[in-house]
């Protein structure tokens, strides 16, 4: 089998933006017996950035009840929590000490937290490094990610050669990324990428209410009821598109092309029942499985016995490569 490893971080309400990025694909390859998906919860990425500490705790598990709710395959795959797994951070370890410091530095989200005037932390520094490590912790061959992942693979890639090269022995796998064509998907300004960092998201699970003031604040231009609209440049059909069915998707884009009678009210008000036909009826297995822990710990058991033996033979292969001995 094919093996798959993506993560998420659990930042809170997870968006549209994940939706289409990382988790639709992952629950798509998960039903296909060919491959193996080991999905992430990337807690401890969540702490890089001191002015966002959260709880990840606390948000791990309803980004778990999340995937299990829409359809993850989690009979035959993974979902695994990162700080459960301390061989990630021994591996990440071993990767930057072959990694040169400035490879890290030319990182866009360390340069970019610099040019916009802030402090960043060292643990910022070392994203890539532990991004790369929860992928080769693994053995994972291919990453599906949104494009704005695109560095980090690179960096997994490289880093595994250079630790490959080091130690002279084949111990990590160079991964390959598998990143959607589609560009990444933009937020309700319409102006940068849905982010929860920028306050322009779309929740996948929310009431009805909140996701109708989400829908309001999509930007529009000052098109009329009856102006032919291009769906092109249309915020609300480009998230949209995103999620809808194909039918929806072909209604609404001959409904603004066609402007008649159609103004953005009526594109919003259409945004808000799809999306309830989509995600409407996961919500009560949702609520479920957030209420339920020891359940969903019963499913995850089998997949968390399998990813701990990868993480192991990885790791073993790793400390023998450097020389490393145990007195245990
Ligand atoms: P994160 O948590 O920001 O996002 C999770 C996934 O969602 C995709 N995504 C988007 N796709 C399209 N449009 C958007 N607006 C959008 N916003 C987010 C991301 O591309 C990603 O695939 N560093 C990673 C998490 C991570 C990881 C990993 C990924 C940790 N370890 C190992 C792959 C492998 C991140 O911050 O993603």
């Amino acid at each position: 089998r094919k093996r798959f490893l993506t993560g998420i971080k659990p930042s809170g309400d997870v968006h549209i933006g994940n939706y289409f990025g990382a988790i639709k694909p992952c629950i798509d390859l998960s039903k296909d017996v060919q491959n193996e998906v080991i999905l992430m919860c990337a807690d401890w990425h969540g702490l890089t950035n001191r002015a966002e500490i959260m709880r990840p705790g606390q948000l791990s598990h309803p980004l778990i009840a999340l995937l299990l709710a829409l359809g993850y395959n989690i009979k035959e795959n993974s979902i695994i929590l990162q700080s459960d797994f301390p061989q990630i951070q021994e591996n990440s370890w071993y990767l930057s000490c072959a990694t040169a410091a400035g490879l890290l530095e030319r990182s866009h989200a360390y340069k970019d937290a610099i040019a916009n005037g802030k402090v960043p932390t060292a643990s910022l520094l070392f994203y890539p490094s532990l991004m790369s490590s929860d992928i080769i912790t693994f053995d994972s061959q291919f990453v599906p990610v949104g494009k704005d992942q695109a560095q980090h693979l690179e960096y997994a890639s490289d880093m595994a050669k250079l630790f490959n090269n080091l130690v002279g022995v084949d111990v990590y796998i160079a991964p390959q990324g598998v990143i959607q064509e589609t560009p990444t998907l933009i937020g309700t300004d319409g102006e940068r990428k849905m982010s929860k960092s920028y306050n322009n998201i779309l929740p996948v699970f929310a009431t009805k209410k909140e996701l109708e003031k989400c829908v309001k604040e999509i930007k529009t231009d000052s098109k009329g009821l009856n102006d032919p609209k291009d769906p092109n440049s249309c915020v609300i059909f480009q998230i949209f598109k995103s999620f809808a069915s194909d039918d929806a998707i072909a209604y609404m884009k001959e409904k603004l092309e066609k402007g008649v009678g159609y103004g953005y009210g009526h594109a919003k008000k259409d945004f808000v029942d799809e999306h309830e036909k989509v995600f409407g009826s996961h919500r009560e297995r949702y609520e479920y499985y957030c209420n339920n822990f020891n359940e969903v710990k019963k499913l995850l058991e089998p997949g968390y016995e399998k990813a701990r033996s990868y993480a192991d033979n990885v790791t073993k292969r790793a400390r023998q490569a450097f020389g490393l001995k145990s007195y245990l």
